[in-house]
């Protein structure tokens, strides 16, 4: 699946200009800053697919990937919380996002990625609650798994399968990654894979 290309189709800045719902699409959702981008770039094997930067609110818009051999669509999304770029912007992206999630009917899964430096926040909490009430799918990911050190990626994990155990939707296991280090991203693919597959 990711041994084929993966391209860049377009950015979307409304629901209009989304593509016509024709193929299985998978989402990043996070905080900003929680790395959603590089996330994708490991998952396709290259450093540049996907625009990643210091700076919280570098993805902007709904940013779409395509698969070249897969019925695959990959969506990076820009991020919530503390995006450093004016409010209105902000506003605008943060209820497309909303309305992106909520409402397409192709969305097979969203992978809600979460620090592993501080598991779920407030605002990861209550898109998961979205999600459950739209009854869409979603699994949680853990990010940047090479900064915290054992102990408190233990702590993170636990307050995430905590935070998703009394939920009245079962979701799938929480997934440990590192796009840096390379953690996780095969299994990753993995899950993906099997989406496709079902
Ligand atoms: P927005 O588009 O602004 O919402 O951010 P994003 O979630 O797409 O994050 P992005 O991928 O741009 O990464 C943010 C920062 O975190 C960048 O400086 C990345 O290099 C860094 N980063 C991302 N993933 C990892 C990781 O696994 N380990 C480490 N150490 N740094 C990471
Ligand atoms: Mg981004």
């Amino acid at each position: 699946l990711f041994a084929r290309p993966i391209i860049f189709t377009k950015g979307c800045v409304s629901l209009a200009d989304l593509p016509p719902m024709d193929r299985v699409e998978i989402a990043f959702a996070g905080r900003s800053n929680v790395g959603k981008s590089s996330l994708i770039n490991a998952l396709c094997g290259t450093s540049n697919l996907a625009r990643t930067s210091n700076t919280p609110g570098r993805t902007q818009e709904l940013n779409i990937f395509e698969s070249q051999s897969e019925n695959l669509r990959i969506v990076d999304m820009p991020g919530y919380g503390y995006a450093k770029a004016p409010e209105p912007k902000v506003k605008a992206w943060t209820k497309l996002v909303h309305q992106y999630l909520v409402g397409r009917a192709t969305l097979r899964r969203v992978y809600v990625l979460v620090d592993s430096r501080h598991g779920p926040k407030d605002n990861d909490l209550s898109v998961m609650n979205e999600l459950d009430k739209a009854a869409v799918s979603y699994q949680v990911v853990l990010t940047k798994a090479d900064k915290p050190n054992s102990a408190d990626v233990e702590k993170a994990l636990a307050a995430t399968r905590w935070s998703i155990a009394k939920r009245p939707a079962s979701h799938p296991h929480v997934l440990l990654t590192s796009s840096e280090k390379g953690t996780g991203i095969k299994e990753l693919r993995t899950e993906i894979a099997m989406l496709l597959a079902t």
